[in-house]
């Protein structure tokens, strides 16, 4: 007998792209260990250490992304990454079944007959969490309550009972997989956010260990301004006390973030200036970058932020401010001439 088996697979390639995720981060030369990032690292490793998944749950710009890489980065296992997605179904997070496996058998014994036997079955491509289960890697669920509710069931077994189901794998094997004791998971999400996002299972939270981050303190904030944008110690100070304040004046306490002390120290440095009440420049980035927080609140025709700008830069820089009016980034364009 004369067999010829011959297999063919529509998606033997995504299994790989699921491997090929995984990468073991390391912190870049920009990433400032301040002793709260190692305090809040410690007590979320201990967590980890004992089998528990941590969350870390806070406004927009607190850092818990960061914060989820570096514990990871401690763990030393590759690390799978999940962002959070309203479209998001459980078959997005731990696989299903895609294209088809065929195989074909030709029997040519009798050789004026030509048999051929199709034989199809559906093939499991699994994603990210099962493979990450499987491995043992670290899982880092970013942004989960973005996801809907029923899609991240999937994860209650995994955390309590270390069991992956997979009722779909059920042709194929026994439906369930054993979660490697090798894996962890890191969540994050902004409570304070109600856009896209949605109210978590109570089963859900309850098997995570919370660990609620807010902005980082005055020191954190001023060192990762300056590691991030490569400006002054005195400057980034100006720039971070500016920002604490407004952020202290909000309605919502949250904004501006530590992006926009980024974003601010960043342009200085591009353009040449300087974080002194007396450079327009400085007041044209400030007004742009920390517009969107205050923008359609006016008094007496002025932006709030320009009224604002006024009293803080005075009480930050120790002032009075003196500045256009009308911001429409010519401060900026002709500063910008000046340097060419
Ligand atoms: N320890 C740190 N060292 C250097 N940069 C940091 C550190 N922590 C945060 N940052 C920077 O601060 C900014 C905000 O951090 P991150 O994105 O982690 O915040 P987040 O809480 O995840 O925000 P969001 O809720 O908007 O996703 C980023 O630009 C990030 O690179
Ligand atoms: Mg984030």
């Amino acid at each position: 007998m004369n067999q010829l088996a011959m297999t063919e697979s529509s998606s033997a390639a995504h299994s790989e792209d699921a491997e090929r995720d995984n990468v073991v981060p390391e912190p870049s030369e920009q990433f400032v260990l301040t002793p709260y990032v190692e305090q809040v690292t410690q007590r979320a490793l201990t967590y980890l250490s004992v089998g528990y998944p941590v969350h870390f749950a806070g406004p927009a710009g607190t850092g818990k992304t960061t914060l989820a890489f570096h514990v990871a980065s401690k763990l030393g296992r590759p690390v799978t990454l999940i962002h959070g997605d309203d479209e998001f179904e459980s078959s997005d997070l731990v696989g299903r079944d895609s294209g088809y496996r065929r195989s074909k058998l030709v029997d040519n014994y009798i050789h004026s007959v030509l048999k051929t036997e199709e034989d199809i079955n559906t093939l499991w491509v699994e994603n990210r969490l099962t493979t990450a289960c499987k491995r043992g890697f670290t899982l880092i669920y970013d942004e989960f309550t973005r996801s809907r509710p029923e899609t991240n069931n999937v994860l209650l077994s995994i955390l309590e009972e270390k069991i992956l189901n997979l009722p779909k794998l059920g042709r194929h094997g026994e439906g369930y997989l054993e979660v490697h004791p090798g894996f962890r998971a890191i969540f994050t999400s902004n409570p304070e956010e109600y856009v896209g996002t949605h109210k978590t299972q109570d089963a859900l939270m309850d098997r995570l260990v919370t660990l609620r981050i807010d902005h980082y303190d005055r020191e954190s904030e001023v060192g990762i301004t300056r590691a991030k944008s490569g400006i002054g110690r005195s400057e980034a100070e100006v720039i971070v006390d500016l920002v604490r304040e407004l952020r202290e004046m909000g309605a919502s306490r949250h904004r501006p973030t530590i992006r926009a002390c980024i974003a601010i120290a960043r342009v200085l440095v591009h353009l040449g200036a300087h974080a002194r009440s007396d450079d327009s420049v400085f007041q044209a980035v400030c007004r742009d970058v920390l517009h969107t927080d205050t923008a359609k609140v006016t008094r007496q025709d002025q932006l709030v932020v320009t009224l604002k700008l006024d009293e803080v830069m005075e009480k930050v820089c120790g002032s009075k401010a003196r500045h256009s009016r009308h911001p429409n980034g010519s401060h900026i364009q002709r500063k910008e001439n000046e340097h060419a």
